[in-house]
């Protein structure tokens, strides 16, 4: 596996091109090291696995497939999830989630249950389960994140479930473990208490005083069972459309305020009127419903004493395209990225580091095929768009999060005012500073000047941009029209100045002394 930080030149040969100086755009950043945000932690580099269209059949998992290992493991799509640096693997849905019986998806495959699966209209044939996620995590090298059935599901099942992972006991549960052939606990730690329970659309769907309830008892016994458990409250994610997210959001925390470590939140944007730059500004409304959700969880704490509730964000992406379901069955939710929608990926991903504080997790939904980054045909795979800028904050922006002074030219959109051309994050780890910049501009170089407050930079400064002859260019199975490439870069003292191509997105890594 590649090590962190020799991304670019490992993997990256392209020639290093120095850009222009001829930007009409000009910004200002100042870099204090010691002005920290938080500690970033690596599982904002999550993603996710949902038993819905070809994520699982048909792309991680695939027994009939020549590309299979004896498992039934597509083994390139393996290699190109273990080289995203997936930190956290969340599984089963989703709204697959909400009527998942987990005892279905264990055993002798040929002997489990087919059923019918509501949430997307189709057969589960269960035959990619417990076994199958658990391993699957291991191989990817990423910590399990099990979302529970806490809409159809009752109390005895997700209690018996943690059991069967986690417990050292010998007890008619483990026995049943260790007969389908795991003999040591997997010891999952993270579990999601349902998944999207305040809509409508949800099996098993609550009020939130119903849901809190029923999630309490449920969050009681699987502590009880194992105490090392840590715990994933279901949110509301569901801003302006007729449902109280906020009030969603405080009742169901009221309840379990002294069991869920974390609250999960969602959220998905699109571009459905064509406009870049309106689009291109969503990270905005991400950071004001990250502070929204900080506020509420502030609140709910304040008359709690040593515990701590984080935001997993556990669902993101740009999807808008393939909303609809109208090819129930197989194909559905395929969407086909471009290079717009990678620098919005980008721009969340800097969301999620400017507030390493609160935000502790994220997943992008999700890993294959179905609104995904990496994208499979019965005979190989190409890369979309969105994997590029995912892979080198995974693989590079850890440690630190710095609060960054910035001075950047704005404009306004649709929906938002003083909308920064210049987005920008950064992270210190062991000496590295690492910057992840996008220029919103579609047709405008930016000119940064970055200055340095308490350290001196060390040497040459590496730069890999992400960039596509167009906004609109898509990666595909012939060919990748959007990808990383080297540039170059050159620091003098406590001074870098840097050209930021128009919508791009660049990772600068500089060493300081
Ligand atoms: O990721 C696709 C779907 O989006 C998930 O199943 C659901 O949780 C969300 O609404």
């Amino acid at each position: 596996m590649l090590s962190r930080r020799s991304f670019s030149k490992t993997v990256l040969a392209a020639p290093a091109i120095l850009r222009g100086q001829s930007g009409q755009l000009h910004a200002r950043v100042k870099i204090d090291t010691e002005r920290t945000i938080g500690d970033i932690d690596p599982k904002l580099y999550g993603n996710f696995i949902e038993h819905l269209g070809r994520c699982i059949e048909g792309g991680v998992f695939d027994e009939k497939s020549p590309l299979a290992d004896a498992n039934g493991y597509r083994r390139d799509v393996l290699d190109a999830a273990k080289k995203l640096d997936v930190t956290v693997l969340r599984w089963p849905g989703g709204n697959f989630s909400s009527n998942y019986h987990w005892l279905d998806g264990i055993g002798p495959r040929d002997r489990r249950p087919p059923r019918l699966e509501m949430a997307w209209g189709t057969v589960e044939s269960n035959r990619f389960g417990t076994h199958e996620f658990l391993n699957y995590a291991e191989m990817v090298g990423a910590e399990p994140y099990i979302c529970a059935n806490l809409g159809t599901g009752t109390w005895d099942e997700v209690q018996q479930w943690v059991e069967y992972c986690n417990s050292a006991e010998d007890t008619a549960m483990t026995r049943l473990r260790k007969q389908n052939g795991r003999r040591d606990p997997w010891k999952v730690t993270y579990w999601g208490l349902g998944n999207e329970m305040d809509g409508p659309w949800q099996m098993g769907h609550r009020t939130a005083d119903d849901y809190g309830k029923f999630a309490l008892e449920a969050a009681k016994l699987m502590k009880l069972t194992d105490p090392n458990v840590k715990l994933i409250a279901a949110g509301s994610s569901n801003f302006g459309n007729g449902i109280d997210w906020t009030g969603w959001n405080r009742t169901v925390l009221e309840y379990l305020k002294n069991q869920a470590d974390y609250l999960s939140i969602h959220m998905y944007v699109g571009n459905p009127q064509n406009d870049f730059g309106d689009f291109l500004a969503s990270s905005m409304e991400l950071s004001t419903r990250i502070k929204t959700v900080e506020g509420i969880i502030d609140t709910a704490m304040s008359n709690v004493r040593n515990r701590k509730i984080y935001i997993a964000w556990d669902e993101w992406n740009v999807w808008y395209r393939a909303r609809g379901n109208e090819e129930r069955g197989r194909r559905i939710l395929e969407e086909h990225y471009n290079l717009e929608d990678a620098l919005v990926v980008a721009t969340f991903l800097n969301a999620f580091v400017n507030h390493a504080h609160i935000v502790k997790m994220a997943n992008m939904a999700q890993l294959v095929n179905v609104i995904a980054p990496i994208f499979t045909n019965e005979k190989g795979l190409y890369l979309q768009t969105i994997y590029y800028p995912l892979q080198l904050f995974a693989m590079n922006a850890r440690g630190k999060a710095l609060e960054l002074f910035v001075d950047s030219p704005k404009y306004k959109s649709r929906r938002f005012d003083d909308i920064p051309y210049l987005d920008i994050s950064a992270s210190f780890d062991k000496g590295t500073l690492v910057m992840n910049a996008v220029n919103r501009h579609p047709d405008q170089t930016l000119e940064v000047e970055f200055e340095l407050e308490d350290k001196t930079f060390g040497g040459p400064v590496e730069a890999v941009e992400v960039n596509g002859p167009d906004i609109k260019s898509e990666n595909t199975f012939d060919g990748s029209a959007v990808k990383p490439a080297m540039r170059s870069a050159t620091a003098e003292g406590k001074k870098l100045r840097y050209s930021f191509a128009p919508h791009s997105y660049t990772q600068l890594v500089a060493r300081l002394v």
